[in-house]
Order: structure tokens, then sequence, then C-alpha cells
């Protein structure tokens, strides 16, 4: 199987370094074809998706992306490339309506974050953020003093998020919309409704104001399941949500399309950014990156089980104390790897008196 390797700029090229590492590991067989992507692409090609690297990524088994920009490249002149231009231009071109960003926080790690221990203790849910729609492809540009950007969506792009929604749901969706305000928010709301009733009646379906769901989301996170939210919602919610897990250097994030035969590859990546502040020093935390490689694994090239190794190393590293400088400690990005390693190589029967324990 194939995958298109999207390192980009920043901690990129250093986080999927180490996260290819750890898949050689678990699944040795995957063959790797690496493209410039991004602020990278831009100073090599003048533009952040070339078309080698899309059609690379059409033909793919899954598409691992690390994180694009940086201020090399940040301009508010709309005729210059932008990095983020490559990401939103594959996510388009691929297809990939549905963005998947899990929140479990890891119980070794329930004091890093930021919120009490009681606040976020078995948190476990997900944002289902519609990922080609809504204000970040509507129709935008400036006139003379103004600026404008629309936010568009049609019954079929809702229904299909709807349906993914539901169909990744425990027990509970919660839509979040801004239907006191916006006409495209009051249509989510009718479309969401009638799906539910139609398709899901046996999924609890609530429906929540998006600045009410940003206060719950920190006062009460257990409460969620499904967040199914629109794009720029669904943006902010998310990285608010990360912050449940101590950092949003543990948060993976599938990306993915219709289900079934020739359908486009998934795209796997971190939720955080590329953090050029850091870049170049080895001490990114890699952990997102590896669970985002897991991710792709499980959802993108259906190996449960290698998914099920690399994520529960992850979390035995962390229960044995591994902390990168994002969560309080000094590991750096080459010794987070190993870590991961060292859990993956531990037999059965080494793995059996700490599972014992916990
Ligand atoms: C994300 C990022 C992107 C987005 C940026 C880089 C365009 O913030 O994946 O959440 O806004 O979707
Ligand atoms: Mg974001």
């Amino acid at each position: 199987m194939k995958v298109v390797t999207l390192p980009g700029d920043g901690i990129g090229p250093e986080i999927l370094a180490a996260a290819i590492e750890v898949l050689r590991e678990v699944a040795p067989d995957l063959v790797y074809e690496p493209h410039l992507f991004g602020g990278a692409a831009i100073d090599v090609h003048g533009t952040a998706l070339t078309d080698e690297a899309l059609a690379a990524a059409k033909g793919a088994d899954a598409v691992l992306l690390a994180a694009v920009g940086g201020p090399k490249w940040d301009t508010t002149d709309p005729s210059r490339p932008r990095p983020e231009q490559g990401l939103l231009g594959l996510r388009k071109a691929l297809g990939l309506f549905a963005n998947l960003r899990p929140v479990r926080p890891v119980p070794a790690l329930y004091d890093a974050s930021p919120l009490k221990r009681e606040i976020i203790e078995g948190t476990d849910l997900v944002v289902v953020r519609e990922l080609t729609g809504g204000i970040y492809f509507g129709a935008s540009g400036r006139e003379q003093d103004s600026a404008f950007d629309t936010c568009t969506y049609s019954v079929a792009e809702i229904e299909r998020i709807a349906r993914r929604g539901f169909a990744t749901a425990r027990s509970r969706v919660t839509s979040v919309d801004k239907a006191n305000v916006m006409e495209s928010s009051r249509l989510w709301r009718e479309v969401v409704t009638r799906v539910h009733s139609e398709e899901f009646p046996h999924v609890e379906l609530e429906h929540l104001l998006v600045d009410n769901a940003a206060m719950k989301l920190i006062a009460a996170p257990r409460h969620f399941d499904v967040i199914l939210t629109e794009n720029l919602f669904g943006d902010i919610l998310s990285d608010e949500a990360a912050m449940l897990s101590g950092s949003i250097g543990l948060l993976p994030s599938a990306s993915l399309g219709e289900n079934g035969r020739g359908r486009n590859p998934g795209l796997f990546e971190p939720v955080h950014g590329s953090a050029p502040d850091i870049a170049g020093q080895g001490i990114a935390n890699p952990l997102a990156m590896f669970l985002s490689a897991a991710l792709m694994l499980e959802q993108g090239l259906g190996l449960e089980r290698e998914a099920a190794a690399v994520g529960s190393a992850v979390d035995r590293a962390l229960a044995a104390g591994l902390r990168t400088a994002d969560l309080g400690g000094s590991a750096t990005t080459a010794e987070a790897t190993q870590a991961v390693l060292a859990e993956l190589w531990k037999t059965d029967e080494e793995l059996e008196p700490s599972a014992e324990r916990r």
C-alpha cells in the first residue's frame, strides 16, 4: 500500500520522520512517497499544492500530512500564495468533507491539562467537522473599503456530514450552529433534524448555539459524545477541545470522503500547526503525529491491530512518564520516539504486569 507523505513546514518534517520510524515497526510493507507541500512547495514551485503532489495523493491509499505555514509566508496580499491554500485545495480536491477529531484525555495526563482533573476525567468525544463547505469555500473578496466572506451550505452537504456524525455517535449528537443569527445555520438545523428523525432516531440529538457550546465544552466536557458542526465552528471548537487533553500536541485528525470502492484516500494529520518557533530544534512533541499515523492505519488502511498497537504504546509511554516540553517535561522528539518504540517492542509477557497495575 502506498502512502503519500507531506512533511510541509516548521516542525512538520521532524515529526513526520519520527512517525515513519514508528510506522516501519508495525507496518513494514508500507511504501512512502514524499512531496513538498505548503510553504516548502511555494519556495520551490511557487504554489502550495503542485499538480504532481495532487495526482500522487489521488493515486495513494492514504495521505499523511504533518503541518503547513509559518511567518515566512504570512501575507495579507491576496495575490501572493499561502501555505494554507495547499491544505484547503487538497481537502477540496479529494472530496474530504468529514473531519474527525477525537478527544480522549489520557489518564496519565489529567494533571497536565490547565483544567481541573474533576472536569476532564472521563471525557471521550469526537468533533465531526464539515470540511469542504461554509465560509472556507464561499465567495470572498475585497471592494474599495470593505472585504467579504460568505457562508453557504447546500442541503446535500449538510445531509452527508450529518449522516457521518450520527454514524460516529455512540449515544448522542450535539449539533452546533448559530441558528439565532445565521440563515445557513437555520438550514443546518432543519436538515440535521430531518436526517435524525428519518435515519437515526435511536441516537439522541440536541442542538446548541456555538457560543453556548464553547462554554459547555470547558464546563462539562463529559457531556459530549459527537459534536457535529460546520467548518469554521469546528475549526475553533476543536482547538478548544484539544486543551482538554493537556496539549494540542496530542490531537490527531482524519479527513474522509465518501466510503466505498473507487473513493479517494483519506488525509491524516495532527490538529496542531507547524510551530515555527521551535522548528529545527528537535523538541517538538511527535505524539499527535503518531496518533494521526494510527488513525491512518485504522481508518485509511484497515490495519486495526497495527493501529491499536501504536495507540497503546503512546498511552504506555505517557503512563511511564514521557513528557515533552509542551507537557511540562524535557523529552526531545527523538527521546519521545524511542520511548514509544520501546513500548512497541515489549512482549505480551512484559506488558502483563503493567496491565494488572492499571
Ligand atoms: C485546521 C487548521 C486549518 C483550518 C488551517 C491551517 C487552514 O487550522 O486544520 O484546523 O483552518 O482548517
Ligand atoms: Mg484549526
